[in-house]
C-alpha cells in the first residue's frame, strides 16, 4: 500500500520538475527574445546609418574592449586586429565598446599610429563609449574580485549592446561572463581573444587544502567560468600555454594565434656579421627573472671553460622602483662575490636604440626564468640572429625555442651546470650562422604578417557562421531585420 504511494510520489516528482525546468527554460528563452528584439529596435537606426543604399550589407563586428587606450601588449593586439579587416573586409563595419570617455576617436587613431604605427581608417571605425566601466575595474570589488568584476562585465557589456547591436561580438580583454549573455540574449556569434585565463587549474591548487573556503570558492568560479566558456562560438588563445589552461576550462579547442611583435627591423641585421663572444640577458631586474642563476652559470662557465678573458655577460632591463633598484645593488655584490665582476656589464633603463646595439653584436641570448609564459625578449633575440639558451619550462620552451624543419634553434637547460654546458656549446658549435638563421625563421611565428593571416581566417569563419545564423534567426522569428 505505501509502497504505491511512494511510486506515484516519485513519478509526480519527475513530471512535475520536468515540467518546472522545461517552463523555466522557456521563460528565460522568452525573456530573451523579447529583450533582444527590444534592444534591435533600439539600434535600428544606428545601424542603419552604417550601411549605404545599393552597397551589400555590412556586418558590425563589435568589440568589447574597455581600456581600449591603454597602450599595453592587448591594445595592439586589438588595432592590429581591426586594421587587418579594415584591409581585407570591405563590408565589415569595426565597433569598440570602451571606456575611454576622455579620448575622441581622431585622438585613439592618432595615438594608435604613434605607439604602434598602425594606420586606421575612421570611416569604418565606430566608437561606443560606456558609462559603467568602473565595474570592471579591480578597485570596486576590494573583496570577491574575480565574481565582482564578472558580474560587472555583464552589466558594461549589457550596456554595450544596449548602445548598439553588433553582429558579431568579440571580447578581447578576457571578461568570459559577456559572451554567454550576449549570445542568448542577441542570438549572434560571439568570439573571444584570450590572453589570460581568469581563472586556471593553478589557482585553486597553490591554494592550501587549509584554507578550504578560497577554494571552494575558486572551485565554484571555475566552473561558472567554464560554462560561460562554453557558449562561445570561437576561441582564440595568445598561446600554447594559455590554450592549454583554456581547453581545459572551457572544453574545447582554441585556436592559438600569437600576438604580433614587431621584429620587422631585427630581421634586417645582417646575419654574418662577426660577433662578440657576449652573452646578453634583456629582463627587468625582477625576482622571478632569476638573474641569480645566470650569474652563478656564468661563474662555472667561466672556471670550468677558462675563459674569463674573453667572455661577457650584459644584463640589460628596466627597473620600476625601489625594489627593484635594491635588486640591482644585491646582484652586483654577488657579483663582485663570485668575483665574475669585471666580466658583467649591468645596464639599466637603455634605449631601444641601445637594446638594438647590443642584439647586434652578442653571440647567445639567454633567459633563466622558470615557467615564463611567453617572453618576447627571447623572440627577439631570435629576430635578430642570437642563439637562445633558455629555462627549460614554460612558452619558451612550449612555443618560442622550437626546432625548425627538426634541427635545434638553440638550447634548454634547468641548473647552473646545464647553463654552463649551453654556454659552452653555443659559444663551439660548428655552424653557428645556420642555426642563427634557424632562429630567426622561427621567430617569423610571432610577425605581424603571420599574426595577420591567422586571424582573418578566423574572421572569415565568423563572417561565414553570422550568415547562416542571421538566416537562421530571420526564418524563426519571422522579423526582418535591417
Ligand atoms: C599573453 O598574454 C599574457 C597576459 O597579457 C602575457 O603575459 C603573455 O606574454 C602573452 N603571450 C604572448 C604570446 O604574447
Ligand atoms: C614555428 O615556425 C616553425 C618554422 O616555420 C614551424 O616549423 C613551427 O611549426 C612553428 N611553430 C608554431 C607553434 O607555429
Amino acid at each position: 500500500m505505501v509502497n504505491q504511494y511512494i511510486h506515484l510520489f516519485i513519478a509526480a516528482f519527475i513530471i512535475f520538475s520536468f515540467i518546472g525546468f522545461t517552463s523555466s527554460y522557456i521563460l528565460f528563452k522568452l525573456i530573451c527574445y523579447i529583450v533582444g528584439n527590444k534592444l534591435r529596435g533600439k539600434s535600428l537606426s544606428k545601424r542603419q546609418k552604417y550601411q549605404s543604399k545599393g552597397k551589400p550589407r555590412r556586418v558590425v563586428i563589435g568589440f568589447f574592449h574597455p581600456y581600449c587606450n591603454a597602450g599595453g601588449g592587448g591594445e595592439r593586439v586589438l588595432w592590429t586586429a581591426i586594421r587587418d579587416i579594415q584591409k581585407e573586409f570591405e563590408n565589415v563595419v569595426c565597433v569598440v565598446y570602451t571606456g575611454d570617455k576622455q579620448v575622441s576617436k581622431e585622438g585613439l587613431i592618432e595615438n594608435v599610429k604613434t605607439l604602434f604605427h598602425l594606420e586606421l581608417h575612421p570611416d569604418s571605425l565606430h566608437i561606443i563609449l560606456l558609462e559603467k566601466r568602473h565595474l570592471v575595474s579591480q578597485e570596486s570589488w576590494p573583496r570577491f574580485t574575480m565574481v565582482g568584476q564578472s558580474l560587472g562585465s555583464m552589466i558594461l557589456a549589457y550596456e554595450a549592446i544596449s548602445k548598439l547591436v553588433p553582429d558579431i561580438f568579440i571580447d578581447t580583454m578576457g571578461y568570459a561572463f559577456t559572451l554567454p549573455l550576449v549570445s542568448h540574449i542577441l542570438d549572434i556569434p560571439t568570439s573571444a581573444y584570450i590572453h589570460y585565463p581568469t581563472i586556471s587549474s593553478d589557482t585553486s591548487s597553490q591554494i592550501p587544502p587549509s584554507n578550504w573556503p578560497k577554494k571552494l570558492y575558486c572551485n565554484i568560479f571555475k566552473y561558472f567560468y567554464g560554462w560561460a566558456g562554453s557558449a562561445v562560438d570561437l576561441v582564440m588563445t595568445n598561446s600554447s600555454w594559455t590554450a592549454g589552461h583554456i581547453d581545459s576550462s572551457f572544453g574545447m579547442k582554441s585556436v592559438v594565434v600569437y600576438p604580433p611583435c614587431n621584429t620587422e627591423s631585427l630581421r634586417s641585421i645582417d646575419i654574418s656579421r662577426q660577433r662578440k663572444k657576449e652573452i646578453l640577458y634583456l629582463a627587468q631586474y625582477r625576482p622571478e627573472k632569476n638573474h641569480e642563476l645566470v650569474l652563478h652559470s656564468f661563474k662555472l662557465y667561466l672556471e670550468r671553460f677558462d675563459k674569463k678573458k674573453e667572455a661577457k655577460l650584459i644584463l640589460v632591463g628596466s627597473i620600476r622602483g625601489p625594489k627593484d633598484s635594491e635588486r640591482v645593488l644585491m646582484l652586483k655584490k654577488q657579483a663582485r662575490d663570485l668575483d665574475i665582476e669585471d666580466n658583467i656589464e649591468f645596464i639599466i633603463e637603455a634605449s631601444w636604440e641601445e637594446v638594438v646595439g647590443w642584439l647586434r653584436r652578442a653571440w647567445i641570448g639567454v633567459n633563466a626564468m622558470w615557467n615564463e609564459h611567453f617572453g618576447i625578449g627571447i623572440v627577439e633575440y631570435m629576430a635578430a640572429g642570437l642563439i637562445p639558451i633558455v629555462h627549460n619550462s614554460g612558452g619558451p620552451i612550449l612555443d618560442i625555442v622550437v626546432p625548425f624543419e627538426g634541427q635545434p634553434t638553440g638550447f634548454h637547460a634547468n641548473t647552473a651546470e646545464e647553463f654552463a654546458e649551453a654556454f659552452n656549446s653555443a659559444f663551439t658549435i660548428e655552424d653557428p650562422q645556420s642555426r642563427r638563421l634557424r632562429a630567426r625563421e622561427t621567430s617569423q611565428n610571432f610577425s605581424e604578417e603571420k599574426f595577420s593571416q591567422l586571424w582573418l581566417r578566423q574572421v572569415d569563419i565568423l563572417l561565414k557562421t553570422e550568415t547562416l545564423r542571421r538566416r537562421e534567426r530571420i526564418y524563426r522569428t519571422g522579423i526582418k531585420e535591417d
